[in-house]
C-alpha cells in the first residue's frame, strides 16, 4: 500500500506544503511530507499569502516547515509528486542507483482539468487557482489509491 508520499516543488512555501496541506486533510492515515529542490526558504514556515488561502478553506499549514530534498527521499517514500517539469526533472537527478520509487507530475491525477504542471501562484499570485487544481489532484490521488 502506497502510504509514505511526498509531493515536491520549487521552494517548498506555496505548492507542495498546501498539496501536502489538502492531502493529509483528505487522507490522515497517509504519511506525508514536503520538500523543495532549491534550498532558498529552508526552515521557513508556509508563504503568508498561501497560508491564508488555505486557512480560509480550513486548512491550517502553520506546522509546516521547508526544507530542501536529499537522495535519501527516495528511499523514505513510496510515491513521490513533482509539482512541475522541471522540478520532477531536478528531483530525478537525484535518484539514487537501481531506485525504482513512482515519481510523477501531481497533474496526472486530474487529467480533466487539461493542466500538466501547477502554476506556481509564488509568480502569478492565483492563490485560489492553484489551491483549486491542488485539490482536484489530491481527490484523484486519494481514489487512485483506493483502487
Ligand atoms: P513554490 O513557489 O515552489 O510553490 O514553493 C516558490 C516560492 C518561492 C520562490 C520560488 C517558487 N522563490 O523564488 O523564492
Amino acid at each position: 500500500m502506497t502510504t509514505r508520499i511526498l509531493f515536491v516543488c520549487l521552494g517548498n512555501i506555496c505548492r507542495s506544503p498546501a498539496a501536502e496541506g489538502v492531502f493529509r486533510m483528505l487522507a490522515p492515515w497517509a504519511r506525508t511530507d514536503s520538500a523543495g529542490t532549491s534550498g532558498w526558504h529552508v526552515g521557513e514556515p508556509p508563504y503568508g499569502p498561501m497560508q491564508a488561502a488555505a486557512r480560509a478553506r480550513g486548512l491550517d499549514l502553520s506546522d509546516l516547515r521547508a526544507r530542501r530534498i536529499w537522495p535519501g527521499d527516495f528511499e523514505h517514500f513510496d510515491l513521490i509528486l513533482a509539482m512541475d517539469g522541471a522540478t520532477m526533472a531536478d528531483t530525478e537527478a537525484l535518484r539514487p542507483e537501481g531506485n525504482t520509487t513512482p515519481l510523477r507530475v501531481f497533474t496526472d491525477y486530474a487529467p480533466d482539468r487539461g493542466a500538466n504542471h501547477v502554476p506556481d501562484p509564488y509568480y502569478t499570485r492565483d492563490f485560489e487557482g492553484a489551491l483549486d487544481l491542488i485539490e482536484a489532484c489530491a481527490r484523484g490521488l486519494l481514489a487512485d489509491l483506493r483502487r
